[in-house]
């Protein structure tokens, strides 16, 4: 902090440099922008708005007919901006070369591709990340990612989701930072940073897109794709906050959305994309299309036909269309009648142009096709490192009775049990499409690596899907023929180590469940297991909260290590042998039964909110309503203690900035990593907030013994909330402060802002 201030003035002589040069080289842009778009047909306009996904393999001879012979003609006539799915800085030199060289005007593509937590070096799932609460490690997590994805020709990263969503049921919280928005935000702008990085032009750094705008995150029964109906409190403090927070984080592209949004499709969303993102936000990167989601105006019944979507998703400010075809074959039609007018069509293209600027590719369109790069630094021993320390960041601790954990380095008779613990694909989790297969290190290799006592017995199959992406894996449903060999060795072992849960591909697009248990056999293989050895710890693999009440009644040590990535093994390894105390916390809650979800902790009151003799309160009458591991959950091997909460009112008119100051100690015997978390509750409001917002976290690492006193600054962002027409408020009155280890524990008081 100090050395801040000391070097404030340099710093500010710094920015102002920064920001001059910035604003002289946008002038620069925008004029270079001026030239070419007066050189540009319509055709070549429209050429710019329309992207391709890669369709053949473009070192080999040109496609003969059909789709990829069309794709290739409009390639060669500058009649597409960007393509995705293309990878490899030979294909990606050969589709560069053939529009630069062979196109009127030459004009650079993009290179788009989902690189969603890494591309060869895969790190955690982005919810796994989240659990870390380390926002230097999401950025260095997303940097790498970056680093692998530029070496192998791409510019452009799908990626951050910052869709926050509340239904474990939906497959796609696994790419998602949670449920929270203020830890989404965060968790959104880091990402953002590590893929541009400070310079987008530098050779190593690409785009980021913040996805998928807006309220993805929130289908009706976790079902991907369907409609969504959302109120428009939930929907200005919690869905769009993390995208305001990619966008003034300088995300230079945002993706819109499949779904409806209270009835008008996110594609053809005018409000979303041109008045709120473009509009208020001052948002100056291009919007892109999901896959084919222009198109899906007609299914969804907003559009007539193609060529009418062309025109209500253009008109909405979606400026690039993701292969639905729809712009190159009716966006003409649509401008030469009137229905779009140019100067749409001309703002589109000068934001996807800028963004070509901005990564310097009218500089050298080859930047990113290096071959050395590409050889240097793909699986980089620099980046398992990073992904081995993000993987170990993300595991959280839920349970451990009697310090089952950590074992002991001489342990002797361990049994590893489960399919999952021997798997090296699953822990890649899913939206993984640079990596290779089973390239993990898995459980049972991590392990071997401290000890020979490791005896495996796989219990339950897996079922392999055909291919990766399109089929899921599953863990089987039906077959108990390998529980006889894991009960026997169970019994002759002193622990048991269980690796259950989903395997990679049952999360991710498409992947809703409607079941929150272990799926398949596992839980029947669990109970098997326990009935002859019930010193176990689960070490549970999941794209998803879950809901395992009966494991945590019975089993002493659980370990949420979800899908960890490609050091997956050596993460969950040095956990359980102490070599690294655990130290994420839950950015989802966990339910006790899949009727609680939708369950989040920062929900609302209730005038019924207190239970009473009579049966009259919000309630289940065969559940409780608590969690079964609240949001910012998560134990460690060591214990910490919070005291002496104390406000500072830091301003003469006693109303904020509020400084709140905690003492937080390490009372065990270890040493550990504690996640201070700063929750409010705004008492009375006009439109009313949730019993708890988180507004502050902070790690920190603490000697046995050691306290550290911990400074949450409070300032109108923190205490101010949006109304229901998007416009930012602080009311007067008592706000509730609570600090603790979760959002459940913790000191309280009450402060009062004028
Ligand atoms: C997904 C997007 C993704 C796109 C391109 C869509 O199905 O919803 O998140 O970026 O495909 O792969």
């Amino acid at each position: 902090m100090r050395n801040i201030r000391f070097k404030g003035s340099l710093i500010l002589g710094l920015i102002l440099f920064v920001m001059t040069n910035i604003v002289a080289q946008n002038k620069n842009y925008e004029a270079q922008i001026d030239a070419l778009l007066s050189k540009m047909t319509l055709e070549e306009k429209i050429g710019q708005m329309n992207q391709y996904n890669g369709f053949w393999d473009v070192t080999g001879p040109v496609p003969a007919g059909g789709g990829a012979k069309i794709k290739y003609e409009h390639l060669e006539k500058g009649w597409v901006g960007s393509m995705l799915n293309v990878k490899g800085t030979e294909q990606v030199r050969k589709i560069q070369e053939l529009v630069v060289n062979k196109s009127r005007l030459g004009i650079p593509l993009l290179f788009g591709f989902d690189v969603i937590h890494g591309y060869k070096t895969i790190s955690p799932i982005p919810l796994a990340e989240a659990a870390s609460w380390d926002l230097t490690a999401i950025e260095k997590s997303a940097r790498v990612a970056a680093i692998e994805a530029s070496a192998v020709g791409l510019n452009w990263a799908f990626a951050p989701m910052v869709d926050i969503s509340r239904d474990a049921r939906w497959g796609r919280v696994m790419e998602g930072g949670g449920e929270d928005p203020y830890l989404g935000a965060k968790i959104g702008a880091a990402r953002v940073k590590g893929f541009q990085g400070d310079d987008l032009a530098a050779p190593n750094t690409i785009a980021a897109c913040a996805k998928h705008f807006a309220a993805y995150g929130f289908p009706e029964a976790g079902k991907d794709y369907t409609a969504i109906e959302i109120g428009m409190s939930t929907l200005y403090n919690v869905v769009l906050p993390p995208f305001k927070a990619a966008v003034d984080a300088g995300a230079r592209t945002v993706m819109n959305s499949f779904n409806l949004v209270n009835g008008i499709p996110a594609t053809g969303n005018s409000w979303l994309q041109r008045d709120i993102l473009k509009g208020r936000w001052k948002f100056d990167g291009f919007v892109i299309s999901d896959w084919g989601s222009a198109g899906e105006l007609v299914d969804h019944g907003y559009a007539a036909d193609l060529s009418h979507a062309a025109e209500l998703a253009a008109n909405a400010g979606s400026d690039v269309d993701m292969e639905s075809s729809a712009y190159i074959g009716h966006l003409k039609a649509a401008v030469e009648s009137g229905r779009v007018s140019m100067a749409v069509v001309d703002d589109a293209v000068r934001r996807i142009l800028r963004v070509k600027f901005e990564l310097g590719l009218f500089d050298d369109p080859y930047k990113y096709c290096d071959p050395k790069r590409e050889k240097e630094l793909l699986y980089h021993p620099d980046h398992q490192a990073a992904a081995l320390d993000m993987a170990k960041k993300s595991i959280v601790l839920l349970k451990n009775e009697k310090q089952l954990l950590p074992l002991k380095k001489d342990q002797q008779k361990i049994a590893v049990i489960g399919a999952l613990a021997a798997d090296k694909n699953s822990p890649l989790g899913s939206w993984r499409l640079g990596s290779d297969d089973n390239t993990a290190v898995s459980v049972l290799d991590g392990l071997q690596k401290y000890t020979k006592n490791v005896k495996y017995a796989k219990g339950a199959e897996l079922v392999i899907g055909q291919a990766t992406f399109t089929m899921e894996t599953k863990i089987n449903e039906t077959d108990t023929g390998g529980f006889a060999e894991a009960v026997k060795l169970a019994k002759e072992s002193e622990v048991v180590i269980m690796v259950l849960g989903e395997h990679g591909f049952q999360s991710g697009e498409s992947r809703s469940r409607t079941k929150l248990d272990l799926p398949g056999v596992q839980q029947a293989l669990l109970e098997a297991v326990y009935k002859v050895n019930p010193r176990i710890v689960l070490v549970l693999m999941n794209g998803r909260p879950l809901a395992i009440t009966w494991a945590d009644e019975h089993i002493p040590a659980i370990l949420e290590t979800w899908q960890l990535g490609t050091q997956s093994g050596n993460a969950i390894a040095q956990v359980l042998f102490g070599d690294y105390n655990p130290s994420g916390k839950l950015p989802m809650t966990f339910p006790r039964s899949v009727g609680q979800v939708p369950i989040y902790y920062n929900h609302f009151s209730s005038g019924r909110a207190d239970p009473t003799p009579h049966v009259f309160w919000t309630h289940y009458s065969d559940e409780s309503n608590k969690p079964l591991y609240p949001f910012g959950y998560g134990l460690s091997y060591t214990q910490f203690e919070y005291s002496s909460l104390d406000m500072i009112m830091t301003d003469a008119a006693g109303r904020q900035p509020v400084t709140v100051q905690v003492t937080v100690k390490n009372t065990g015997k270890v040493a550990g990593e504690e996640v201070a978390q700063l929750y409010i509750h705004d008492k009375v409001a006009g439109v009313v907030r949730p019993v708890k917002e988180l507004k502050g976290f902070q790690k920190l690492s603490l000697q046995p013994g050691e306290s550290k006193i911990v400074e949450f600054k409070l300032t109108d962002a923190e205490l101010g909330f949006y109304n229901n027409n998007g416009d930012f408020l602080v009311e007067p009155g008592e706000f509730e402060i609570m600090v603790g280890g979760s959002s459940q524990t913790g000191l309280k008081t009450v402060i009062t802002v004028k």
